[in-house]
């Protein structure tokens, strides 16, 4: 597979940042998720794909600390933290490919990711994603996945997609994670069109020996 970096850098330097199709001003269903699974604002969270949006912003002002944002372009990464300015520094960032990173060994109570799985087209991709989040996530900790629902589009910026219902979603990380909720939402894209989105939560179960 060609280096994926070379696309999303092009998207990020060629579209402001509001144009494209994904663009929401504040993504509510991510934040009012994360505020339901963590009340007490206590849990690090890591937003996989976080490209330019203003979710991290909006965790941080809320209070939250033990953030870190990860994408496959460097663009986008830079454009988010000049956005914050000062508060970028409150951040990790971590300018890598999902399918092929590391945390070190460290840990998040929630995973968050907001239509990067579902550009997963190869299942060696999948399978490495799914063993980066066992390794990544605390036991008893979250993770909250947001792909193209099953009426969602079939590509997205010039890329094919895996739609996916939340049995399909769940069946990709299998037992150990117990499906807590899902729910089909519309998006409405800068142009006006509407792009159905399922999300799913679920919780690592920390009885369960990692896989
Ligand atoms: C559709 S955008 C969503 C951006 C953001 N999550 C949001 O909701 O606004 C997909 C993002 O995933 C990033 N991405 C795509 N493939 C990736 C990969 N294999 N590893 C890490 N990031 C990736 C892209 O750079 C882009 O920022």
């Amino acid at each position: 597979m060609a280096d994926r970096s070379i696309h999303w850098n092009d998207v990020y330097t060629t579209k402001p940042h509001d144009a494209v199709s994904w663009y929401a001003p504040h993504l509510e269903d991510s934040l009012a998720l994360i505020e339901a699974l963590d009340p007490g604002r206590r849990a690090s969270v890591v937003d996989i794909g976080g490209g330019e949006s203003t979710l991290v912003d909006d965790l941080l002002a809320s209070g939250r600390r033990g953030l870190a944002v990860l994408d496959i372009s460097e663009a986008a990464i830079g454009f988010s933290r000049r956005r914050l300015g000062e508060k970028a520094g409150l951040v990790d960032w971590h300018v890598a490919d999902v399918t092929r990173h590391d945390f070190g060994g460290r840990t998040f109570d929630i995973w968050h990711d907001r239509a990067v799985f579902h550009f997963l087209t190869d299942p060696r991709d999948r399978a490495a994603y799914v063993d980066l989040v066992k390794r990544s996530v605390a036991p008893g900790g979250h993770v909250v996945m947001a792909t193209f629902g099953p009426n969602g589009p079939l590509e997205c910026s010039d890329l094919e997609v895996v739609r996916y219902d939340d049995r399909g979603l769940h069946d990709q990380f299998g037992d150990r994670f117990d499906l807590l909720g899902s729910r089909l939402i519309e998006h409405v894209t800068p142009r006006g069109t509407t792009q159905q989105f399922l999300y799913c939560w679920c919780r690592v179960d920390p009885r369960r020996e990692p896989a």
